[in-house]
């Protein structure tokens, strides 16, 4: 497997990040002022191989009492089972673990089967499901088991 090139979102990334997005989460599609407030807020990434696109992925920094970070990676279906997948989220893992992550949590649409089956082999549990008004694909949170990824 080739190196992923792992970069922060900037004005030159954020319409690549957005288009990954879009592209997985199409219940919940962004615009660009939508991506540019995320990335006031969160760790927005984008990935690459050699200068393909591959991916994009989410970190919003530990909050409340158990310090809950949320990892969510995206890889877009053309290059998954290559383990970039497994590679991003290590490195996203770290990432948050790094800006002092106690729980680290992830949030997978009910209807991503390759997410679910992720989460699961990596260790994460489901918590709870949110089902947006008029929508019928809930999202699901999952959070790491102790000792899990
Ligand atoms: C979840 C997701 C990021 C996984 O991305 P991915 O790049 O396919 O992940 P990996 O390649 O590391 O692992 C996926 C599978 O490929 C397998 N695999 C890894 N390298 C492989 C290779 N070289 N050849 C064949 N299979 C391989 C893994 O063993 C794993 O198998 P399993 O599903 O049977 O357990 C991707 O499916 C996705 O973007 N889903 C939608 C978004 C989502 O739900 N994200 C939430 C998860 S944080």
């Amino acid at each position: 497997m080739s190196q992923l090139r792992i970069e922060p979102v900037d004005d030159a990334t954020l319409t690549a990040w957005r288009h990954v997005h879009n592209v997985i989460i199409p219940t919940d599609p962004l615009s660009l002022d939508d991506v540019r407030d995320r990335v006031g807020r969160n760790h927005l990434t984008v990935a690459y191989r050699d200068d393909v696109l591959v991916g994009c992925a989410t970190v919003r920094p530990p909050a409340g009492e158990h310090a809950t970070a949320t990892v969510i990676v995206r890889v877009l279906a053309e290059h998954r089972r290559n383990g970039y997948g497994t590679a991003y989220f290590t490195s996203e893992l770290a990432r948050a673990r790094a800006l002092g992550a106690g729980t680290v949590e992830t949030i997978v649409l009910a209807s991503n089967e390759d997410g679910v089956r992720f989460a699961g082999a990596h260790g994460f549990a489901e918590v709870s499901r949110y089902l947006p008004p008029g929508d019928d694909d809930p999202f699901i949170t999952l959070r790491l088991r102790p000792g899990g990824c």
